[in-house]
């Protein structure tokens, strides 16, 4: 059976995460008909020297030179496990990179090859606004009993603030262990910045109530919430979300379903909750593409994730029938921004001994940062720790 049409209609605006960062020295243009070749020239000089870390939502031709492909938890497992590359060229977004940086020894360098490529989910958690949170909490009288957890999506920063207020990160993948860590240490979690991951883990795998949750805004004064309110609660939930999985709404499952006859729903968690209670499986990126590998021949799918990665299991699964969730375009506009010209800029600049975009986290927001990413990749199921020097 093949695959129907997806809806490929270019990139989505998400000009929040723009950083506006001119790369110095010449890109190539995208016209150059030897990028390819100059990509693998490149990465062939630099051999074991060089560890290229893809993201499953980057582009296929840059996925083409990764090394390693994963979701957040396995590419910040596999940055980890790899402490003889001088050089991790992360090809994701910004908050990716930091982390790596993390969990890397300080000989080791990582770039992320356009400084253009953030998050608008990250950058919706200021470490100031959450500092400010987190009295309110204090005032509430809450702050003793409430573990911060924070989404891998978010800064260093804030990493670092969980580290040293008791918490842990987690992703998509290791969310629901997470969340019954933190359970365990008290009796309140604060979880950053993706409410929809934290709404739905809470709900769907640890059986609270919606009631259980409240959401903090932080633009609003005490975050929109009384004292009895915070009380009350059992998840507080920071108002962030993805630009990309907000898109798809509870309209989008039903269309499908007339659509496409006895079609599988199967969605990422950073969706709101009536679509993933819509859906018929929810998971990681890294859960989406093993549920497809397993699926049997004939059966229908549409996938409610980010487009270049639906795109890629649609071509290489001709046996099923693969959709995109939704009619809306859905790239992720700054996991884009990493193309096969920054990738060869990279490359040929490290061989010709330059080093550009490094990321490099600040020691003390480094060291606490640590704190929690060490905590969650010691959550049951993780089996992997962080490089020490
Ligand atoms: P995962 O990689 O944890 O599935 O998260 C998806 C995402 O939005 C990455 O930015
Ligand atoms: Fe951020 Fe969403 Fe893009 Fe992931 S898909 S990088 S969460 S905007």
């Amino acid at each position: 059976m093949t695959a129907i049409p997806l809806y490929v209609l270019g990139q989505s605006a998400d000009p929040d995460s723009e950083r506006g960062v001119e790369c110095p020295g010449d890109l190539p243009p995208a016209s150059d008909p030897d990028l390819i070749q100059r990509a693998q020239e490149a990465k062939d000089t630099l051999g074991e020297k060089v560890f290229i870390l893809g993201h499953h939502y980057q582009r296929d031709d840059v996925i083409a030179f990764a090394d390693v492909t994963g979701d957040s938890f396995k590419l910040a497992q596999q940055a980890a496990a790899h402490p003889d590359a001088d050089y991790i060229v992360f090809c994701g977004v910004h908050f990716m990179a930091e982390s790596a940086d993390i969990l890397t020894s300080d000989r080791q360098q990582v770039i992320l090859p356009d400084l253009a490529a953030g998050c608008s989910m990250a950058d919706m958690a200021a470490i100031n606004q959450v500092e400010e949170a987190w009295a309110v909490l204090a005032d509430a009288g809450i702050s003793d009993v409430t573990i911060p957890v924070t989404y891998m999506n978010s800064t260093a920063a804030i990493k670092g603030f969980t580290g040293r207020n008791g918490g842990t990160v987690c992703t998509s993948s290791n969310a629901k262990a997470a969340l019954e860590w933190a359970f365990n240490q008290g009796e309140k979690v604060l979880f950053l910045p993706d409410q929809h991951l934290g709404r739905n883990t809470a709900v769907l795998d640890l059986g609270l109530s919606l009631q259980d949750c409240v959401v903090f805004d932080p633009h609003l004064p005490s975050g929109g919430l009384t004292s009895e309110q915070l009380k009350a609660a059992r998840m507080i939930l920071w108002k962030g979300h993805c630009s990309v999985h907000g898109r798809f709404t509870a309209a989008s499952v039903e269309q499908v379903r007339t659509r496409v006859r006895d079609v599988n729903v199967l969605v990422h968690p950073e969706c709101v909750h009536e679509v993933v209670t819509k859906a018929d499986f929810v998971g990681s990126t890294e859960y989406i593409i093993k549920t497809i590998e397993a699926a049997p021949p004939g059966s229908s799918w549409a996938i409610g994730t980010e487009l270049n990665l639906v795109k890629r299991l649609a071509d290489a699964h001709p046996e099923l029938t693969i959709v995109f969730l939704d009619k809306a375009v859905c790239f992720c506009a700054t996991m884009n921004r990493i193309d096969l010209p920054h990738l060869v800029w990279t490359l040929e600049n490290l061989v010709a001994g330059h080093t550009n975009n490094q990321i490099s986290v600040d020691l003390e927001v480094a060291r606490w940062a640590r704190v929690a990413l060490d905590r969650m990749l010691s959550l049951p199921g993780s089996g992997a720790g962080s490089n020490s020097d």
